[in-house]
């Protein structure tokens, strides 16, 4: 599939979308990216917060350092913190600014260090280097877009004065497009979207179901940052959807405004 083609029978569209891509989907073949760059040279305003959970943990193996699990959340000691900002604004946000350089993109990977752009702060000392946002500069993020760039932003932000903290990835996508007042906020991950006991999709979800669903533990671990952060987003009116990274032409779809995953209903 040519990025040309693929221009000419997208709308020309001022939208602005934040992309979320779970670490899950990192190296899968599928056209994320590329989707990525066809969105941003029909004039849309793209960005994108990436994960790499899975990486980390790899990371954490091969450099000795003990992971430790409070409530089911990793804690983050010094020795891991700097592992993890090493491996996501290193490794794995390299590697996507490099990929869309490839398929034709011009991107600045940052994080949220950069600028002060997410501000963050400790909120419970059992999960050490964690932090919850307290807030996120969208005119900083707005004006690499108005530079005509596409930001790729790492989710580690920024303590004052001076300490980096691992944020969860949806988290900061979901802040980042709340800040900005996006048009879309899109979850790209490793499942066809939110899916009930069953494990079928469930197209269409409001908070109740939602409530509904992890009350009855369907919906458990990597999903719940994902939902809360659609919802969070949603309340001011950001469209949000969960979808299948790993698919190809998922995030197309979703802009072209065919069904795909899962839509919040905020
Ligand atoms: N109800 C549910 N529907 C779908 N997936 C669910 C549900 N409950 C839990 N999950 C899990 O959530 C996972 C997706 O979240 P996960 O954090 O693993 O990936 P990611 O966020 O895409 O990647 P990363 O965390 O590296 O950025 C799915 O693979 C699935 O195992
Ligand atoms: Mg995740």
């Amino acid at each position: 599939m040519s990025t040309g083609a693929q221009t000419t029978t997208l709308v020309k569209t001022q939208t602005t979308t934040v992309v979320k891509i779970g670490g899950s989907t990192l190296g899968s073949q599928d056209t994320s990216l590329q989707d990525v760059v066809t969105l941003h040279r029909a004039g849309a305003r793209p960005v994108v917060v990436h994960g790499g959970g899975a990486m980390i943990t790899d990371w954490l193996g091969k450099m000795q350092v003990e992971s430790v699990f409070v409530d089911g959340l990793r804690s983050t000691s010094r020795e891991a913190l700097d592992v993890v900002v090493g491996v996501l604004r290193g490794v794995v946000n390299a590697q996507l600014v490099a990929e869309l350089g490839a398929v034709g993109g011009r991107a600045v990977g940052l994080s949220g260090v950069d600028g002060g752009c997410v501000r963050a702060e400790r909120y419970d000392e059992r999960l050490g280097y964690v932090g919850r946002v307290t807030g996120v500069d969208g005119d900083f993020v707005a004006s690499l877009l108005d530079a005509g760039v596409i930001p790729v932003i790492a989710p580690i932000g920024l303590e004052a004065p001076a300490q980096p903290l691992n944020i969860n990835a949806d988290t900061v996508a979901g802040e980042v497009a709340r800040a900005l007042g996006a048009d879309s906020l899109v979850f790209l991950t490793d499942v066809d979207g939110l899916l009930d006991a069953e494990k079928q999709l469930v197209s269409e979800v409001d908070a109740e179901r939602a409530r509904a669903l992890r009350a009855d533990g369907v919906l458990t671990g990597g999903m719940i940052p994902k939902i809360d952060a659609c919802f969070r987003a949603a309340e001011v009116g950001v469209r949000a959807f969960i979808a299948n990274g790993t698919q190809p032409g998922t995030l197309r779809q979703i802009a072209t405004g065919e069904a795909a995953g899962t839509r919040i209903l905020g």
